[in-house]
């Protein structure tokens, strides 16, 4: 066996693929590339951390609340610090928003950049405690004013969106990057602690066979949710019910519908009549990435990426995954609404 059978002398990393995304761009000055990459080295160090977060004790509660009343933990609070810290550093940002900060966040003027990133640092952090998988969401969007930057320009709508990813901390790490030419995804090789790429314009399938919802909040949905979850369960047209799978962290969910196919909701309920997900930092960058991969996402009553933002920490209802799978659940929704 010659050496390069084992050994990608050629390799396409994520940050050669940013890079030379960049140049092809027109008029492209290098400061998303700059951008992203000093983000990547801040999910590497999150990934470093969340590997070992049992042995030097960076797991548990950290003491505070964030702003949406979630008990914030250890690996939180780090993973919040190290993206603010390494984006400030990146020179390519003006405005961030996090979910672990009740207010934006602004870049000091003589570092500040002309993009805005909006971000989960660790979303799934019930999940932390039980070493299930974990991951981090962002989306990134170009300032429309000038001038002194204000909330104002991170309330874009996702069809903005100039480049949205996650990183996924499972069994390994992966980053899913979309610049708005299709989906690749990315696995983290400890060895050279590079992600490297390992699947180019993902496409998710047309009709999957499993949903993903917590049903525990079934007493609270409304008669749509219930009667097609039924018909998941309980098809009369011959065909197999679907699979239930649920993680509970959302990188997880959307990541395995991404690649099996399928649909992820988290409606509406009695108890969180805006659905639970926030809109900047969840929703828009997953439903940038569903629908770059082929799938739809919508909040029930509208595509997410154009819902126009009012506010940092807004909830929406979002249904996504494959088109055959989302539609169905609209064509409940409209039977509903006669
Ligand atoms: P978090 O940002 O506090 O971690 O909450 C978001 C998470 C998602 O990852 C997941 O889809 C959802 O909350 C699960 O919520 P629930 O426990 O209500 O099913
Ligand atoms: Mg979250």
């Amino acid at each position: 066996m010659s050496d390069q059978s084992v050994f990608d002398v050629d390799v396409w990393t994520l940050t050669r693929f940013v890079t030379e995304t960049g140049r092809q761009a027109k008029g492209a000055t290098g400061e998303l590339t700059q951008l992203i990459n000093c983000l990547l080295t801040a999910i590497k160090a999150i990934s470093s951390a969340v590997r070992k977060a049992g042995l030097v004790h960076l797991q548990g509660i950290a003491g505070q609340v964030n702003v949406t009343g979630d008990e914030q933990k250890k690996l939180d609070v780090l993973s919040n610090d190290l993206i603010i810290n390494m984006l400030q550093a990146s020179y390519g940002t003006c405005l961030m928003v996090s979910e672990e900060n009740k207010d934006a966040i602004y870049t000091p003027a003589e570092k500040r950049g002309k993009y805005v990133v909006c971000f989960d640092p660790l979303d799934g952090s019930s999940n932390i405690d039980c070493l299930a998988p974990i991951g981090t969401i962002f989306a990134i969007y170009k300032r429309t004013s000038e001038g002194e930057p204000t909330d104002q320009d991170a309330l874009q709508p996702g069809n903005q969106i100039v480049c949205a990813g996650y990183a996924l901390y499972g069994s390994a790490t992966l980053v899913a990057l979309s610049t708005g030419a299709g989906v690749n995804f990315f696995m983290l090789d400890p060895a050279i602690g590079e992600f490297i790429l390992t699947d180019r314009n993902v496409k998710i399938k047309k009709k999957g066979k499993t949903y993903s919802i917590n049903e525990g909040y079934a007493k609270y949905f409304e008669p749509a949710v219930n009667e097609y979850l039924k018909h998941k369960k309980y098809p009369e047209d011959g065909s197999a019910p679907y699979g239930a799978r649920y993680v509970g962290s959302m990188v997880s969910d959307i990541h395995r519908t991404i690649a099996y196919g399928g649909i992820f909701m988290y409606p509406a309920n009695e108890k969180s009549p805006k659905g639970k997900l926030r809109l900047l930092y969840e929703c828009n960058p997953i439903a940038f990435l569903i629908e770059q991969a082929g799938g739809i996402a919508t909040s029930g009553t509208q595509r997410v990426l154009d819902v126009i933002p009012d506010s940092l920490h807004q909830r929406l209802p979002f249904v996504v995954g494959s088109p055959d799978d989302v539609e169905e659940y609209l064509s409940f929704v409209k039977k509903h609404k006669k």
